[in-house]
């Protein structure tokens, strides 16, 4: 069963998650004297980039940490549009990584595919046993189901060799580099984080395992040796109730099969439960009806 802890503000799940990421990063370094984080993009880890970076300032040994990116968008470096600016706004900016450490993809005049296969070297530089294992990998989910630059029916999702793929996806802008999903599901720990009603549909279809990851490749990653967590908010966790319950159907009476998910998956409450005060779920068998909220 998936690792699902529940928020009710952002500001929690921000200072929760930001306490987890320093322990990793500590519990790396003490055991190898070195860290591999992989960082994600977006809007959504923004706060907690910034909580990294102050509350968590002095208790991440940040000189012995090398930061990586899940993705990135292929446009000129300095962009406001690329996820490396937006972590060095941010957190790499205020916090003593040394640049040698920070490890931006696409940052030269060179197609999309030869950057990929510059990532993937210098990937291979620091992973040297030819095992990238990243001690940490952060992603977002898109409404859709996409994580990282994968998205749904991706030729990527297919890709078993290479450990950075150039895409072209529906969003602007359009090309990216991204990670591969034989990456992302050998990290040794992998936190989703997602925040917002926008992101309810795809989060219930990413935990369902009948989901057909091609519709929702964050279904896709399933950590063989690692531990995946997903950091939610309350927002994100809801689910659409069925509108004839608000006229009274009794709950639980002969209910309506839950509809199609767009993202092609049969889902129901029980995937996401509400979090305990310390935000760790409820062990409850996944096909128990429990109720998101009372
Ligand atoms: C990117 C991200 C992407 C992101 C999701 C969610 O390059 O945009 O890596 O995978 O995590 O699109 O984005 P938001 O956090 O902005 O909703």
């Amino acid at each position: 069963m998936a690792d699902v802890r529940v928020f009710a503000n952002a500001a929690e799940l921000n200072l929760r998650a930001a306490e987890a990421v320093a322990a990793i990063i500590s519990s790396a370094v003490r055991a190898r004297g070195r860290c591999s984080l992989a960082l994600s993009g977006g809007e959504t880890p923004r706060a907690l980039y910034d909580v990294l970076a102050t509350t968590f300032r002095e208790q991440i040994p940040w000189p012995q940490v090398h930061v990586f990116w899940g993705d990135e968008r292929v446009v000129p470096v300095g962009s406001a549009l690329r996820n490396d600016q937006m972590a060095r706004e941010m957190l790499l900016s205020k916090v003593a990584c040394p640049e040698a450490h920070i490890h931006p993809m696409a940052t030269g005049p060179v197609s999309a595919d030869e950057a990929a296969r510059d990532y993937e070297e210098t990937m291979r530089q620091y992973f040297s046993d030819n095992r990238p294992r990243f001690d940490l990998v952060l992603l977002g989910l898109g409404a859709e189901g996409h994580t990282a630059s994968l998205f749904p029916n991706s030729p990527a999702l297919d890709e078993q060799v290479r450990w950075v793929r150039a895409v072209e996806v529906p969003a602007d802008p359009p090309s990216r580099l991204t990670l591969t999903l034989p990456v992302l599901s050998q990290a040794a720990n992998a936190y989703f984080l997602v925040a917002g009603a926008g992101k309810a549909r795809a989060l219930r279809a990413a935990l369902n395992e009948t989901t057909d990851p091609k519709t929702c490749p964050a279904a896709a990653i399933r950590l063989a040796d690692g531990a995946l967590t997903w950091w939610v908010d309350t927002t994100a966790a809801n689910t659409h109730r069925d509108q004839d319950k608000s006229k009274g159907a009794t709950e639980g009476a002969d209910q309506k099969p839950v509809p199609q998910d767009p993202i092609g998956a049969n889902v129901d409450d029980s995937e996401v439960s509400r979090s305990g005060e310390t935000g760790k779920t409820s062990d409850a068998p996944r096909d128990e009806e429990r109720p998101l909220h009372k």
